[in-house]
């Protein structure tokens, strides 16, 4: 009897001083894991190859497409273009200053008039960036009828009512930067240059549903009477 408590106390110690007999100590050598711990996990260390992907590189490329915020983006119509660099805002695109360009205001009040010059890239660049960014409310005309409005979206400004036709250009600029009501901003999505492209777009849809003849340039209009 006494025999097999000796025994058992005996395992018992050793077990204990396994577990617990060294707890404190200092040690040299690498800790023993019974479960492999976090600090050793399949992952890829950036600039190390990778069987991962077909190019053997563990770094990835930008989704073709995609721009990061704040840059400008290469091969744009703006790269080139003729802002003069007073009225840039210094960041480059996105609001950073407090005159007419940056803000739409003039003094206090909304100012009109685009602070950049139109030419036919700017209306092209807005219309593109327009379409990206504001046709699925407003549809593509201005109308107010973008495939939102079918989804339950109510009350999206149609561009064609006289209170939108007369709406000074900062304003519309303001609207882009800040949101209005039940639409969100977009300050931080579109460059400035953009939101001035996309107010002359505007304006460009504006004047296309309240076209007259005048409109035409005289030698042209022989040919539209024609096809009366
Ligand atoms: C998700 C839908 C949605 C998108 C996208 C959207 N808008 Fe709007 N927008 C609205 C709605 C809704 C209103 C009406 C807000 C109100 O006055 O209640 C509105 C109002 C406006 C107004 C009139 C504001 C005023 O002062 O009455 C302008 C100008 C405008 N939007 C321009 C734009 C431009 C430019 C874009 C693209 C950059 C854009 N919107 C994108 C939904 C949208």
């Amino acid at each position: 009897m006494i025999k097999n408590f000796l025994i058992g106390f005996g395992l018992l110690s050793v077990v204990a001083f396994a577990l617990l007999g060294t707890r404190g100590e200092k040690r040299t050598a690498p800790p023993i894991e019974f479960f492999s711990d976090m600090k050793r996990q399949s992952k890829i260390k950036y600039q190390k190859p990778s069987d991962f992907f077909a190019d053997g590189s563990g770094s990835r490329q930008p989704v073709p497409g995609t721009v990061p915020l704040g840059y400008d983006i290469p091969g744009h119509p703006f790269q080139n273009s003729e802002v003069p660099d007073d009225i840039r805002s210094p960041l480059g695109e996105f609001t950073a200053g407090t005159d007419y360009y940056n803000t739409g205001k003039m003094g206090t009040n909304w100012g009109t008039g685009l602070p950049v010059p139109v030419s036919a890239d700017l209306l092209s660049r807005g219309q593109e960036v327009f379409q990206i960014n504001c046709a699925v409310c407003h549809g593509a005309t201005g109308s107010g009828n973008g495939i939102t409005s079918k989804y339950g979206l109510l009350s999206i400004a149609n561009y064609h009512q006289d209170k939108y036709r007369q709406m000074a250009d900062g304003e519309i600029f303001d609207t882009i930067t800040h949101g209005h009501n039940t639409m969100m901003a977009y300050g931080d999505k579109v460059t400035v240059k953009d939101r001035w492209a996309i107010v002359a777009y505007i304006r460009a849809l504006q004047r296309s549903q309240y076209a007259t003849i005048k409109d035409v340039p005289e030698n042209q209009r022989p040919a539209l009477e024609a096809q009366k």
